[in-house]
């Protein structure tokens, strides 16, 4: 079984999704680490995103490896969001990180959490949930977890929003079939409570 959680940075979307799969026993895809190993790479060796994409070896698990090396923490600085926003607008690295994507749902049972899972690299799954947040609760929520004010938070979730809503390729929208889940105000336990009690119902 696969579950697809989708939704803009910020609306619980890792957080849910690990814990989802912790409860039901399954694997947790965090597609984003992919465009994020992807914009890293670029930033410090350069050359065509298309071709790095290509070439990059990466490992999702525990700890995430970009050719090897251990980029857990490298991947989440700020200037790597960016980077990964602009790298997500390519076309050529779309296709590149949803083929190794489907490859590895095509077996066993995931919880893959991005942008596109439900509308692009897995629209047969069989639970679709858009988890959505007030943007002032997302900022604020993210600003506690990177410890830095939520005003700059908001302008660059701002930014990444209308990058990611506005792309010209898989651009952020609910897919058809998804669950709308408005996170605002629930915990975190209420959310995953909600997802997993969605899973059992189309399980049955
Ligand atoms: O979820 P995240 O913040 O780690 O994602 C990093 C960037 O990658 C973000 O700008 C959106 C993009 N992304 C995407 O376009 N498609 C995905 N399936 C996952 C992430």
């Amino acid at each position: 079984m696969v579950i697809a959680i989708d939704g803009p940075a910020g609306a619980g979307k890792s957080t849910v999704a690990r814990a989802v799969a912790q409860r039901l026993g399954f694997t947790y895809l965090d597609s984003g680490a992919m465009y994020r190993a992807v914009g890293l790479a670029l930033l410090e060796r350069g050359g065509a995103a298309s071709e790095v994409a290509a070439a990059l070896e990466i490992e999702l698990g525990e700890r995430v490896l970009a050719d090897g090396r251990d980029v857990t923490e490298a991947i989440r600085a700020p200037e790597v969001s960016e980077a990964a926003s602009k790298v997500a607008t390519n076309q050529a690295v779309r296709a590149e990180l949803v083929a190794k994507q489907r490859a590895l749902l095509a077996g066993g049972d995931w919880v893959a959490e991005g942008r596109d899972i439900g509308t692009v690299v897995a629209p047969d799954a069989e639970l679709k949930v858009f988890l959505v947040a007030d943007p002032a609760e997302r900022a604020r929520r993210r600003a506690a977890e990177l410890g830095v004010p939520a005003e700059t938070v908001l302008r660059d979730q701002a930014l990444r929003d209308a990058q990611d809503t506005s792309r010209e390729h898989s651009p952020l929208r609910p897919a058809a079939g998804s669950v709308e889940l408005d996170t605002t105000g629930l915990t975190i336990d209420q959310v995953v409570d909600r997802v997993v009690d969605l899973a059992a119902a189309r399980r049955a």
